[in-house]
């Protein structure tokens, strides 16, 4: 499974095709097949029996480059059902639940098999990787990307088509070392997913929204069978290198979604009490309403470099950064103050 592939390029394997203007295009290689684009065809045959790492021309006289896809490249090209999960949270659940060669993993939903074709690789041959998808139309495509990254369904790779935690307690879905969920709901599936988790073991939430991370969090703090979860996320930066103009490129993806990892504890351990407070008004809903409308009402009266017009609706509390810089108290108007942050 997933030999590192090397000698002449076959038919029916992925190639990535590169054009003088770095546009990329995923080709399945197939004898007597052409590739057509509005430079020409470029002949299948011409790359078959090639090396990888080949420059191809088509019969515009385009030079094509000619290479073995990478993951990342293959799971953002590949055909998708839902969206998938983005290379950069890939390799931070790879390395951040863990995923280790050996380990048995569980993975729901499946989508389009992007997060699947990492956790096998990451498990390896000697590792499982179970992954559940509730929709077969979806675990399909799962199957064909999976099969057509590794060349063959991997051995070790079970595709479940149903629903994960439908019956929380399947003593068949046990001892897992990583449980791993992306999908709406995470929360609802919190007793499923400490059924799942062999003691020590680590469960990763990937979320697309603050609102699911919350109840995510939530959730597994308040199970009982948790350590204290971890969240973060993760932003990468391309850079524009040529001569001297040397900086950040203009675009990147700015959102893709939050993670949340926990450690599964011993069964009948308690976690012990959290020593650190939590913020003030973190655990009512009221009092979250509140700051919702006080952070409202500064930001329809904050305007780069005036102060807040209109009276806040609630005692001052706390301070705000404006978009010039400027720290703001939300304050009364007649205790109202700015501050530069230098
Ligand atoms: C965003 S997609 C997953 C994408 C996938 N991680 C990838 O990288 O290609 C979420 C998937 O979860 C599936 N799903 C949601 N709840 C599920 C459950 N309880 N059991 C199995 N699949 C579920 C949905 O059908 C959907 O296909």
């Amino acid at each position: 499974m997933d030999k590192p592939r090397q000698g002449p390029l076959i038919p029916g394997e992925p190639v990535r095709l590169t054009d003088p203007k770095g546009r990329s295009h995923l080709i399945t290689l197939r004898a007597g097949a052409s590739f057509h684009t509005h430079r020409g065809t470029l002949c299948h045959d011409d790359v078959i029996g090639g090396p990888d790492g080949n420059v191809v021309r088509s019969s515009g006289g385009t030079p094509y480059v000619v290479f073995r896809p990478l993951l990342a490249e293959f799971t953002l090209a590949m055909k998708r059902g839902p969206t998938v999960v983005y290379p950069k949270d890939a390799a931070q659940i790879v390395a951040f639940a863990d995923v280790f060669p050996g380990a048995r993993v569980l993975e729901a939903g499946a989508g389009s098999g992007a997060l699947s074709c990492w956790l096998l690789r990451a498990a390896a041959e000697q590792g499982t990787v179970t992954s559940f998808e509730r929709r077969p139309d979806f675990a399909e495509i799962a199957r064909r990307n999976v099969e057509q990254f590794f060349g063959g369904v991997p051995p070790s790779w079970r595709l479940v088509v149903g629903e994960f935690g439908g019956s929380a307690d399947d003593p068949g879905l046990a001892d897992f070392d990583r449980v791993i969920l992306d999908m709406l709901a995470p929360w609802d599936y919190v007793d499923a997913v400490a059924w799942a988790l062999a003691p020590g073991g680590l469960a990763c939430c990937y979320v697309a929204t603050t609102t699911q991370l919350s109840r995510t969090v939530e959730a597994l703090r308040g199970h009982g069978a948790f350590d204290e979860p971890a969240a973060w996320e993760s932003l990468t930066r391309g850079w524009h290198v040529e001569g001297l103009a040397v900086r950040p490129e203009h675009r990147m993806v700015g959102h893709t979604g939050f993670l949340v990892t926990a450690r599964r504890l011993a069964p009948g351990v308690v976690p012990p009490a959290r020593r650190r407070r939590p913020a003030k008004g973190a655990q009512e809903e009221r009092s979250l309403k509140r700051s919702l409308i006080r952070t409202t009402w500064v930001l329809r009266s904050l305007a780069c470099g005036s102060s807040p017009g209109g009276v806040p609706p609630g005692p001052a509390e706390c301070v705000w950064r404006c978009c010039c810089g400027r720290l703001m108290m939300a304050c009364a108007p007649k205790q109202r103050r700015s501050a530069s942050s230098g």
